[in-house]
């Protein structure tokens, strides 16, 4: 057995810090090779990229996600006693949950709502000089998070939920007061999200059939026992912050209409279903989001001549994959077209995680993902807009990346 190529740092944690999405990749190319050791937070990592990690990375059961995040990330990504923190039957009980949801009445239900918060949000457009897309996007995802999950959200209490939502995200990265400020307004949301669940179960709010709202206050678990609200808050948490965030994917693919003018002029015009979807995935995988994902090994096994201890601590790299030459030939260059002919498999493409969605961690919501980007991409490439002069650096160290300015959009006079 050998042991892993080492990073020579003695602990590599400000390194992490300061190359962000380019940490993983320098060093396996520094080291020429797809797995190697370091020390993050003075513990013990071992961090991997690539098709074949992936691969062993999602073979069931072979990881948990427990112990494997920062606290603070823990606390505004997933939190205690949610999915992703469940392993085994108990955790496939929870997903069972989550993918019922995810049918495709659902989503065309969560499509409509999308749809609707667009055109209410877009018709204020021309009485405003520029707008930020990214908070547009927040704005109409929170909006239409709610409706599909079926929670009356007032117009008036809009702006502090997506403010709440927008907060997690954005602190889940991020060291300091602004995780501080994040995690305050999360415990504002938990109550709010635990009071529904508690008027749901008196009977006090109509949750529709079918809507995240009605189907988790009403879950059961293997011996029968209905949640605690508190742990139902969670789970509709972690069905509302995603949708929200996926307001950074669309501003991506602003982003790329505005650089590839063949492509917003395709995707004006009738773009076919295979071009729509081959545009939005390479939105998804040029485009930073979740730099890798954590897991902790559950028993000891051996791969490619390297033992794997019982507890040790796994760093898979998303966007490494995803930009990995050998997968992807010019991961730099940004070209749809590559998607005609990928070969669909689970392990080389994994912007949202790997392997299966409906018994391993692979995030449920891909396919709302896809579908609300869709939606989004066939207004965005419609409507005459111009970018102003701003600030569009994506900066690879701060994660989750954006562009600096939000993209700001001016819309052409009417003319
Ligand atoms: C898990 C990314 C949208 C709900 C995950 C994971 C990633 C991810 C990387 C972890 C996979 C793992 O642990 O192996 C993203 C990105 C999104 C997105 C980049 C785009 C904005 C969504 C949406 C929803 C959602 C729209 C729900 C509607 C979840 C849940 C989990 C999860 C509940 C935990 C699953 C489990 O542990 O079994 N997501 N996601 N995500 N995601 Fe997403």
């Amino acid at each position: 057995m050998s042991s892993f190529p080492r990073d020579p740092a003695f602990d590599s944690t400000f390194a992490l810090l300061r190359e962000g999405y380019r940490f993983i990749p320098a060093r396996c190319e520094r080291l020429d090779t797809d797995v190697f050791e370091t020390r993050l937070m003075l513990r013990r990592a071992i961090c991997m990229r690539g098709e074949e990690a992936a691969r062993m990375f999602y073979a069931p059961d072979r990881f948990t996600r427990r112990g494997a995040l920062p606290q603070t990330t823990l606390r505004l990504l997933q939190d205690k006693g949610s999915v992703a923190t469940l392993d085994g039957a108990a955790h496939r009980r929870r997903k069972a949950m989550f993918m019922s949801l995810m049918g495709a009445e659902s989503l065309a239900a969560l499509e409509a709502a999308a749809e609707d918060a667009w055109q209410a949000r877009i018709a204020t457009w021309p009485a405003r000089q520029d707008v930020v897309l990214l908070d547009e996007a927040h704005a109409v995802f929170c909006r239409a998070a709610c409706r599909w999950a079926g929670i009356p959200l007032p117009e008036a209490e809009t702006p502090a939920r997506t403010r709440e939502l927008a907060a997690m995200i954005a602190g889940a990265g991020a060291f300091g007061p602004s995780v501080l400020k994040a995690l305050r307004l999360r415990r504002r949301t938990e109550r709010w999200a635990s009071g529904l669940v508690r008027q749901v179960r008196r009977g006090a709010l109509q949750a529709p059939e079918g809507s995240a709202l009605r189907v988790f206050a009403e879950h059961r678990d293997a011996e029968g026992q209905l949640l605690p609200p508190g742990t139902v808050a969670v789970e509709l948490i972690n069905i509302l912050r995603p949708t929200v965030a996926v307001a950074r994917f669309v501003v991506f693919a602003a982003l790329a209409l505005h650089r590839e003018p063949a492509w917003r002029r395709r995707l004006a015009a009738a773009p076919t279903s295979a071009e729509l979807e081959a545009f939005v995935q390479e939105v998804r995988r040029f485009h930073p989001f979740f730099p890798m994902v954590a897991g902790r090994v559950r028993a000891a096994f051996d791969w490619r001549g390297h033992h794997f201890r019982d507890g040790d601590w796994v760093l898979l790299d998303l966007y490494g994959t995803d930009h990995d030459p050998r997968i992807w030939g010019d991961p730099e260059v940004f070209r749809p077209e590559r998607f005609h002919d990928w070969d669909g498999s689970p392990f080389n493409f994994v912007p949202q995680g790997g392997g299966e969605h409906f018994t391993g961690h692979r995030c449920p919501g891909e396919w709302a993902t896809i579908a609300l980007m869709r939606g989004a991409v066939r207004l965005l490439a419609r409507l005459p807009w111009d970018m102003p002069e701003q600030d569009l650096t994506v900066d690879l160290s701060r994660m989750p990346a954006q562009p600096r300015s939000g993209v700001i959009l001016r819309l052409a006079p009417p003319g």
